[in-house]
């Protein structure tokens, strides 16, 4: 059975083994870090009972920025993405969220693909941006 819950710190460790397990973003320490940053909010998909994805999501007034967003490994291409996407917008729609932005590494295409198909539109690059030198590109959706 498939569920959707907001993750607390104490569940940190959850966060850092699906992360180190998919795209190994962050370091428990800055895991940490996020869960400390004003208006972060972060988010699982469980799939009887345990987390097959992660959203984190941050609100500056009427902006949310998203920072993470992964699906474990295993479970991509079941659609399992779109589902964990349409619920965070619909939650920052409730919000008044009028603007949702992200940055994605110019690598990922599957992600650039994930995005588009939910009319994400490209409105800048950062240069040599991620550690292997590569760009990433900002990405915007108007709600
Ligand atoms: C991007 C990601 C979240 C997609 O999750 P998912 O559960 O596989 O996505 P869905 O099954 O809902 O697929 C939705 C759409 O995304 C695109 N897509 C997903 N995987 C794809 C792949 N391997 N190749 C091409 N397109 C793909 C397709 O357009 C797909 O729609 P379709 O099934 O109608 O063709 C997942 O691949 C992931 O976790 N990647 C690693 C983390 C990451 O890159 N995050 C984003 C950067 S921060």
């Amino acid at each position: 059975m498939i569920s959707i819950k907001e993750i607390d710190q104490k569940k940190i460790e959850l966060c850092y083994e699906l992360d180190s397990s998919t795209i190994c973003l962050w370091s428990k320490k800055q895991w940490q870090s996020e869960f400390n940053r004003r208006g972060v909010k972060v988010v699982s998909l469980l799939f009887d009972r345990k987390i097959i994805g992660i959203y984190v999501v941050q609100t500056i007034l009427d902006e949310a920025q998203i920072n993470y967003f992964s699906i474990k490994k295993n479970f991509r291409r079941k659609g399992y993405g779109s589902y964990l996407m349409r619920y965070l917008i619909k939650e920052c729609k409730k919000l008044n969220i009028k603007r949702l932005i992200l940055e994605v590494s110019e690598t990922n295409s599957i992600a650039e693909t994930f995005y588009f198909k939910f009319n994400f539109l490209t409105v800048g690059t950062r240069k040599n941006y991620y550690r292997d030198g590569s760009d990433a590109v900002l990405k915007e959706k108007k709600l």
